[in-house]
């Protein structure tokens, strides 16, 4: 275990099972459509290359770089997207898949932005769910886990673009972020 990490709250072998059970009800409700994933880079990476290996249905892949944190564990409140996305979903079943549903703004946001471009539907699918801090009104489709209000790396989550890297999902060391 990294030395930041205090605790290991999901373990690979958590992780996978979460990530397949996810899958299986994506699978069942989206059986015989098309669907255009986004992964919200950077810290869905993980999620979206591991979810969609067990996806069965025909899926067209996207990528849509949001970030609202920067260095800070406290959101600015100010969502930057980054290059729009490429494919024309107007008329197409859009699966949005992020790491963690936090305060629900870049969810809220993205959500908008999409539905402005008139695609079938929008759906989203988040690895981590955190209820209890949520100041927007948006709820997950699909999610792998509700967790407590921790301050949780790994698994494509950072600190300051650190322990995206680390393939379980752990608590970090409160020292590392009061440090600042
Ligand atoms: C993180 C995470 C989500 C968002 C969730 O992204 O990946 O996109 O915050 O928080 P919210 O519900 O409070 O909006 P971040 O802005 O840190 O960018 P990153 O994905 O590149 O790490």
């Amino acid at each position: 275990m990294h030395n930041d990490i205090e605790t290991v709250l999901y373990s690979e072998e958590h992780l996978r099972e979460t990530v397949r059970s996810v899958a299986k009800q994506i699978n069942e409700d989206y059986s015989g459509k098309q669907l255009v994933a986004i992964c919200i880079l950077k810290g869905s990476l993980m999620f979206f290359s591991d979810l969609i290996r067990n996806l069965d249905c025909d899926v067209e892949l996207e990528f849509l770089s949001a970030s609202s944190y920067g260095s800070s564990t406290v959101s600015s409140g100010t969502v930057k997207l980054g290059q729009p996305i490429r494919t024309d979903i107007k008329g197409k079943h859009v699966l949005v898949v992020e790491d963690i549903l936090d305060t629900g703004r870049t969810l809220s946001y993205i959500k908008a932005h999409l539905e402005s471009l008139s695609p079938l539907s929008v759906k989203i699918c988040t690895l981590f769910d955190k209820p209890a801090r949520r100041c927007c009104d948006i709820q997950a489709d699909y999610k792998g886990e509700t967790t407590e209000d921790l301050f949780i790396v790994g698994y494509g989550l950072d600190y300051n673009e650190k322990y995206r890297n680390l393939p379980y999902v752990g608590v970090l060391r409160q020292e590392i972020y009061s440090k600042k």
